[in-house]
């Protein structure tokens, strides 16, 4: 027989669980808006990253914070000219609640603004615009990658550790390429080093031609480039078939051997570049994506799908803070801001301006594996230069 004070306070808890339950049951689905290119240059980006994002979902039983999640998909095309109409048919259309996108710099600036202006919540799973955590920074808007200047930095910073006195560099001429070019030359002429020549092409051009032409004809200790995706794998295989591989010694931001190892083939073996990420990075966390990724997708996972995993990380750790109340934006965010991320490139946390503070490794590419063999600067912040948050 129960006394009087136990009935009441059974009673009570009976209450509390279902109101609770109700609560967990009336949430609808977070509605997801992946912006992400399907087509062109940086199409097996974006694929990585939504295969990411989804794998982690997928181990937390298809629920973030309690919520189920609903999908939305628009291809970018990773034309900038279409940006501001593809972003706004996930905020208008569709009514999303956050934003996954994207790959290329010059649609993320368009995304930036458009979000800054609905205030709707954008995670930026790769597109490195310095801008984003720079002047245009704001508290709806955090990076699970990098900023351009970064990898840019470290890999100006091995140039110059091993003697290099006098660099080349070459990219598209956008926001992504002209900023990690911008990023090199501080760290490679801090260190002693001189940049004589960049060199540019319009993105996502790859006739290469007359610009490695020039390259022979100066000969440089060193050539530095950014390039991602298909227009890394023709760069790399057309340096080498004009024999510059023999005869200059190219670097890059690791994005240039990333995801294209297996279309680059011999062109890439020995390549240095450095990146947050490195196939060869031996933790259980690593391992355990890895293996994952390769049975769940049926091939290697990169760094791109790093970051799109890490993009459903943050939003995890948000949603768990206030239990999936989407409307508790504030609590939300600053727990995403400060919950370390335990990332299979190694954990992190975000700074101020929501960029990752991240260690950044030396890579040599071996076999089909951008293995790891050193460190170029541990934990290295973005200057977030501009951002008044
Ligand atoms: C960018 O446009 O920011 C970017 C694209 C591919 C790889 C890295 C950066």
């Amino acid at each position: 027989m129960h006394t009087p004070f136990l009935r009441t306070a059974l009673g009570l808890a009976a209450t509390l669980l279902a109101s609770s339950t109700v609560l967990a049951q009336a949430q609808p689905p977070l509605k997801v808006g992946l912006m992400l290119p399907a087509t062109g240059t940086f199409a097996a980006l974006g694929t990585a990253i939504e295969n990411g994002f989804k794998q982690y979902v997928d181990e937390q039983g298809g629920k973030l914070g309690g919520r189920s999640i609903q999908y939305f998909k628009v291809d970018d095309e990773s034309d900038p000219s279409k940006a501001t109409d593809n972003v706004n048919k996930l905020i208008k259309r569709d009514a999303v609640d956050v934003i996954v996108g994207t790959v290329h710099s010059g649609v993320a600036l368009a995304m930036a603004r458009a979000v800054k202006e609905s205030n709707t919540l954008l995670i930026v799973p790769n597109a490195g615009a310095d801008a984003i955590t720079g002047p245009l920074c704001a508290p709806n808007i955090l990076r699970s990658s990098f900023s351009n200047w970064q990898p840019g930095f470290a890999t100006g910073v091995v140039a110059a550790q091993k003697g290099y006195k006098r660099a080349m560099t070459i990219t598209w001429n956008y926001a992504a390429g002209n900023e990690t070019v911008k990023g090199f030359t501080e760290a490679f002429e801090k260190g002693g080093g001189k940049v004589t020549k960049d060199l540019t092409l319009p993105f996502p051009n790859v006739e290469f031609q007359a610009l490695l032409t020039e390259i022979a004809a100066q000969k440089p200790d060193v050539v530095f480039a950014f390039f991602a995706g298909g227009g890394a794998v023709k760069f790399v295989k057309d340096y080498d078939a004009a024999g510059l591989k023999k005869t200059v010694p190219l670097m890059g931001s690791g994005f240039l051997t990333d995801g294209t190892l297996e279309a680059q083939g011999a062109s890439a073996q020995g390549l240095l570049t450095s990146l947050h990420y490195a196939d060869g990075i031996e933790t259980p966390r690593n391992t355990a994506f890895r293996n994952k990724y390769a049975v769940a997708y049926k091939m290697q996972p990169d760094v791109y799908a790093v970051q799109g995993y890490d993009a459903a990380q943050l939003l995890g750790a948000g949603l768990n803070a206030v239990k999936g109340d989407f409307t508790k934006r504030d609590a939300m965010v600053a727990a995403m801001r400060k919950t370390p991320v335990d990332s299979p490139r190694g954990k992190y946390t975000l700074s101020a301006a929501h960029n990752p503070v991240q260690d950044f490794y030396i890579r040599e590419v071996k076999g089909r594996e951008n293995a790891m063999t050193g460190v170029a600067v541990k934990v290295l912040p973005d200057p977030a230069r501009g951002c008044k948050m």
